[in-house]
C-alpha cells in the first residue's frame, strides 16, 4: 500500500490519481479541503496536533510520500513556530515510526534549500538556504538521509500545471490576460518550471526502480518570470503590453526570493530516462482544457 501525506494539495493529488489509475491501493491524508475519492481512501491528519493512529494501523504500507506542508515562503516566516511545527516537528514524528520499518519515504524538497544565486544547482552543491521555507526543508532533509537508508528525497523547481483550476503558474497568468488584467513580471527572477505530471512519472520511475537518494527536477528551460509570460501571451494571442516588466526589486516580499530558480535534472534523468516535457507542449494542453472550459 501507498500513502500521500497531503492528498489534497496540488502536487500529492495528481500522485493519488495517478497511482490509483495504475490500480494500486493508495490512501491519502488531507486536512482542511477534501478530495475525490476521500471516503474510501482519505484520512484526516492536522500536523499541528497530530493522532497518526489511523497512519499507524495501515497494513502492507511501503511508501510515504511527503507532499505536504505549509508550502507558502512567506508564510513559513510569517508563521515561524506553527509552520515549523507542521513542516519540521511533527513532519519527523512521524517519519520517526518508520525508521525500524522496510517504509521507504518519498520526501518533495525545493530548489529553496539552495542559495539561488546561480543556475542549475546539482545534488551536490551544498545547501544555503535564505528562507525559514528552505531552513525546514533542509532540517527534515537531513532527518532523512541520517536515519533512513532507503529514500527519495526529490528537490523541485517551480511545479504548475495546465488545468483552469490549478491557479499555477501559466494558468493564472492566464487568467489574468483573459480578464485583460495586467501582470507584474520580473525580468531578473530565472526560473526553470516544471510540469506536475513530469514530476509525477519521475516519482513513479524512481521508485519502481529503486533509486534512492537525493536528485534534482526542474524544467529544462531556464528563462526571466517577464519571458515566460510573455511567451504565454504569445501564444494565447493576448496583448503583450498587458505584461509590466519588473524588477525583484519591485515586489514587497517578506522573505527573499532566489534570483535562479534553476536545477540540473541529469541525475534523475540518467536514472530514470524520463523525457521532460517542454513548455510549448503544455502550452498546447493549456488550450485545450482552457477551450474545454477546465
Ligand atoms: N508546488 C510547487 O511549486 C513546489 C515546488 C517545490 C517543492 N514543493 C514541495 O512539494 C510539496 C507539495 O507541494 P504542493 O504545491 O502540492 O502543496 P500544496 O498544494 O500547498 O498542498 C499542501 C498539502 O499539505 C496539507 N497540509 C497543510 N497544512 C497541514 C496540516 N496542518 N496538517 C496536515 N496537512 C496539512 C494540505 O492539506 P489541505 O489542503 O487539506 O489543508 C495539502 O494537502 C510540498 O512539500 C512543497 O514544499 C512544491
Amino acid at each position: 500500500m501507498l500513502l500521500v501525506i497531503g492528498v489534497s494539495g496540488f502536487i500529492g493529488n495528481k500522485l493519488y490519481n495517478y497511482f490509483k489509475s495504475k490500480g494500486l491501493d493508495v490512501k491519502g491524508t488531507y486536512y482542511s479541503k477534501t478530495f475525490e475519492g476521500a471516503e474510501r481512501d482519505g484520512i484526516y491528519l492536522d500536523l499541528s496536533n497530530p493522532d497518526f493512529s489511523n497512519i499507524l494501523g495501515l497494513k502492507n504500507l511501503t511508501h510515504i510520500f511527503f507532499c505536504h506542508g505549509v508550502t507558502n515562503i512567506d508564510q513559513c516566516k510569517i508563521n515561524r513556530n506553527s509552520s515549523y511545527k507542521i513542516n519540521v516537528t511533527n513532519t519527523i514524528k512521524l517519519l520517526e515510526n518508520f525508521i525500524p520499518t522496510n517504509v521507504v519515504p518519498i520526501y518533495l524538497s525545493t530548489d529553496m534549500v539552495y542559495s539561488g544565486t546561480q543556475k542549475n544547482f546539482t545534488e551536490s552543491d551544498t545547501p544555503a538556504p535564505p528562507t525559514e521555507y528552505g531552513k525546514q526543508k533542509v532540517e527534515v532533509e537531513n532527518y532523512i538521509t541520517t536515519q533512513f537508508n532507503k529514500y527519495v528525497i526529490l528537490r523541485l523547481s517551480k511545479v504548475y500545471g495546465i488545468e483552469k483550476s490549478d491557479r499555477t503558474l501559466f494558468t493564472s497568468w492566464l487568467d489574468s490576460l483573459m480578464r485583460h488584467e495586467t501582470i507584474l513580471s520580473a525580468d531578473d527572477i530565472f526560473i526553470a518550471p516544471i510540469y506536475v505530471m513530469d514530476v509525477v512519472r519521475a516519482v513513479d520511475s524512481l521508485v519502481t526502480g529503486k533509486h534512492y537518494g537525493i536528485f534534482n527536477l526542474g524544467g529544462y528551460e531556464t528563462a526571466t518570470r517577464y519571458e515566460f509570460s510573455q511567451r504565454l501571451a504569445q501564444f494565447f494571442n493576448y496583448d503583450r503590453s498587458l505584461i509590466e516588466k519588473k524588477s525583484i526589486n519591485d515586489f514587497k516580499f517578506i522573505e527573499p526570493r532566489p534570483l535562479y530558480s534553476s536545477l540540473s535534472s541529469s541525475r534523475v534523468i540518467e536514472a530514470t530516462g524520463i523525457k521532460l516535457t517542454s513548455v510549448e507542449d503544455c502550452f498546447k494542453l493549456i488550450e485545450k482544457n482552457f477551450k474545454k472550459g477546465h
